[in-house]
């Protein structure tokens, strides 16, 4: 079997460990004009950046940002007229914080540069500082941004929107709730498992997959139960800029296809929707993709030669024992309107078409059916 090529981009400079966040104002030494990206949360981690110059903080950065919320960034920027942008937050924030870096100085809009590869250039340094473990969005070079009118995501891909520095601090995760720790951490694995028995699988992609669900598998428990654990904070960490990694050149399939309905029809987080999903594709996938659903299952501590159903089940104790609520009636879905999930999950071909075995619409209901 021939390998396709791929291309990966990563951050300039990396920097993993507790107190890093503190290395940001030495790199950026020089910068005079500096804007911070971040939620009025994570606003409050800016001193630890211990940058000097001018500072402006622009953390009007909802859970889902907007057009709108780009606009007013884009705008705190031409004022300011940054030489550095800092993005501190999770995956909205920094998604933001690649967007304004690229835009704010250039003639070109949002529309412009809308899809992959179309974004002319970039002339101010980025640094993007995680404090969530989960989208990985410090990793990589696409930006998700809501458009209201359309109730769709226009996605930026571009390598002038990848970071000069990323910085991993676990510190930064100590105040993450057990909830969206357990939750978040699901995602994170279900990105480096989906890439890893994608239909475009890559070898090099699946060692970041694996170290990613490994990771997943002995430090996700821990970090639930002691929000202060640095070793394990720090792990998940890691294991979610693996799986950023993974979103790249590979990208995920059929769960985060099905999950998406549940984030923009039922609105649960991103985050718990994959986690409640998680385990029926893996489930699902087992019969073709054996050996790495084996591998899987065997990192995350569920057992060896599990039959299918004994794969779903222990999959879903997994996640139930993080204290994740797997049911979607629980979450108040209700049976009608499964239907339309299904149907929005199965025209999802982007994703839908990455997944190792063809799912139908009444497959996608199936999974519904079986987490309702
Ligand atoms: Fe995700």
């Amino acid at each position: 079997m021939t390998i396709a090529p791929i291309t990966l981009h990563q951050p300039r400079r990396l920097a993993v460990g507790a107190g890093t966040v503190g290395g940001v104002g030495a790199w950026a030494a020089d910068a005079a004009s500096i804007l911070v990206i971040a939620t009025p949360i994570t606003a409050g981690f800016a001193e630890r950046l211990k940058l000097s110059g001018r500072i402006t903080v622009f953390d009007a950065i909802p859970g889902e940002p907007d057009i709108r919320t780009l606009g007013a960034a884009l705008e705190a920027a031409r004022r300011c007229k940054p030489d550095l942008i800092v993005g501190l937050g999770g995956g909205s924030v920094l998604d933001v914080a690649k967007l304004v870096a690229a835009l704010w100085d250039s003639g070109q809009t949002l529309t412009d540069v809308a899809g992959p590869n179309r974004v002319a250039g970039r002339r101010t340094r980025l640094a993007q500082v995680a404090t969530t473990a989960g989208t990985g969005s410090e990793a990589g070079i696409r930006s998700l941004i809501t458009d209201p009118d359309k109730g769709n995501k226009i996605a930026v891909e571009s390598p002038h929107m990848i970071a000069d520095f990323a910085v991993l601090d676990p510190e930064l995760t100590y105040s993450v709730p057990p909830a969206v720790t357990a939750a978040t951490g699901v995602d994170a694995m279900a990105h480096c498992v989906e890439a890893f028995t994608s239909r475009r699988a890559h070898p090099m992609i699946d060692g970041f997959a694996r170290m990613g669900f490994r990771l997943v598998g002995k430090y996700l428990a821990r970090a639930v139960r002691d929000g202060a654990d640095t070793e394990a904070r720090e792990g998940l960490m890691l294991a979610s800029y693996y799986g950023g990694i993974c979103l790249g050149p590979v990208n995920t399939a059929a769960g985060h296809a099905i999950a998406y309905p549940l984030g923009t029809r039922l609105r649960l987080p991103h985050g718990l929707a994959n986690a409640i999903i998680f385990p029926h594709v893996l489930a699902f996938n087992q019969p073709v993709a054996a050996d790495k659903t084996a591998e899987v299952a065997s990192a995350l501590g569920l057992g060896a030669g599990l039959s299918k159903t004994e794969l779903l089940n222990t999959a879903r104790d997994f996640c139930s024992s993080l204290g994740i609520e797997m049911s979607l009636a629980a979450h108040g879905a209700r049976t009608n309107d499964l239907p339309l999930y299904a149907s929005e999950a199965h025209a999802n071909r982007r994703l839908m078409d990455n997944n190792p075995i063809d799912m139908s619409i009444e497959d996608v209901l199936g999974v519904y059916k079986a987490a309702f």
